[in-house]
């Protein structure tokens, strides 16, 4: 199987067994089908949209598809791992449940979500996740983590460490809100919320619950700024914001003096590297067919189809000169297989 159209960075790559399965069972029944044939580690892809395939071919790949969202009581909700985000997002504000409309039209499957907790104009999705069930690679023991054990932090968590990644997430369960309380902390969207006239469409204004608005303006914000994968493949952002004390950031500021940051609650400063990469002048540069995006530098774009190690070597000339312009060290933010 082709992995090109499995992966939103479109990057080329075969697969040379390929199970996609949509039920617990099925998936425990292909670890164990796999690692008796001797392949031990295959590759789990769900939407494919934060990940760099950085091989030729893949001995053994399994695609999650299972299904199913559970509404329980006082806005508490499970969502299985193969659910596209951005339609259960949908699902959850029109059940009346909310939080979530700030994470709307992120790309990728359910299942991806905790293991980087995906964020977006100031929620991540870990505030809200109450536990994560997950399947043991080589035992096929289900296990559920508490929110404490997923171990959430800024686009981390238990399930990006080495150990962590010998499990697989299947489900997540969730607590929502039974209320609308809108986070417009962001500064952007709550410019975009003020200014809604000019970001949504007649249809959209007349929606009476805030909350489903609020979707809406997101996902005209995003819209705006990040490429659609279907027509310049990408991974969203590339590199995660640096984060630095506050006596670097004060040396910094010296010499960048309109650089853009967020103060942490722990006193630490959030840079924004998107800011940086296109201060340094890389912004809508394209070498080889690979780039960065020309209205938001730190979305990493593959026009050209290009394989991993073309895109890691264009990352990697980003990331030397964000190193010699600015002395920080941009970490990449999707997973490399
Ligand atoms: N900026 C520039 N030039 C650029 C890009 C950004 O000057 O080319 C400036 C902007 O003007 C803005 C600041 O940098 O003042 C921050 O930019 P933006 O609001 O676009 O957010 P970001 O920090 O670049 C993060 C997330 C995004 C998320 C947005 C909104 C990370 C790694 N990325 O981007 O998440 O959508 O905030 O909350 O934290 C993703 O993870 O894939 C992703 C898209």
């Amino acid at each position: 199987v082709d992995l090109e159209c499995f992966n939103t960075l479109a990057i080329p790559a075969v697969a040379e067994r390929f199970c996609q399965v949509v039920s617990l069972d099925q998936l425990r029944d292909s670890l164990a089908t796999f690692s008796a044939a001797g392949y031990d580690n295959p590759l789990i892809l769900g939407g494919g949209s934060n990940v760099v395939l950085t091989q030729a071919r893949y001995p053994a790949v399994v695609h999650l598809q299972m299904t199913g969202i559970e509404f329980g009581e006082r806005g508490r909700v499970q969502v299985a791992a193969g659910e596209n985000w951005h339609a259960f997002v949908q699902t959850t504000l029109a059940h009346g449940c909310y939080g979530l409309e700030n994470l709307a039209l992120i790309p990728g499957s359910c299942g991806a979500a905790p293991i980087q907790n995906i964020g977006a104009y100031g929620v991540e999705v870990g505030e809200f996740i109450v536990a994560v069930s997950a399947v043991h690679r080589h035992t096929g023991k289900i296990q559920e983590f508490s929110a404490e054990a997923c171990g959430f932090a800024y686009r981390d968590s238990y399930f990006k460490t080495t150990e962590g990644r010998e499990w697989v997430v299947v489900r997540l369960h969730l607590q929502l809100r039974e209320s609308a309380r809108l986070n417009l902390d962001y500064p952007e969207l709550a410019r975009a919320w003020q200014a809604q006239v000019e970001w949504l469409s007649e249809a959209e204004l007349a929606i009476t619950d805030e909350a489903r608005r609020l979707a809406c303006v997101v996902a005209a914000l995003r819209r705006h700024k990040l490429p659609d994968p279907a027509i310049k493949p990408n991974a969203g952002s590339f590199f995660k914001n640096p984060v630095v004390d506050s006596a670097s950031f004060e040396q910094l500021q010296r010499q960048w003096p309109d650089i853009v940051a967020f103060p942490l609650a722990n006193g630490q400063v959030k840079l924004a590297a998107g800011w940086m990469i296109d201060q340094a002048g890389h912004k809508g540069r394209v070498s080889d067919g690979v780039g960065l995006h020309d209205r938001q530098a730190l979305v990493l774009v593959n026009p050209g189809h290009r394989n991993g190690e073309a895109v890691l070597a264009f990352a990697s000339s980003i990331q030397a000169d964000i190193a010699r312009q600015f002395g920080l060290s941009l970490e990449i933010e999707p997973d490399q297989y």
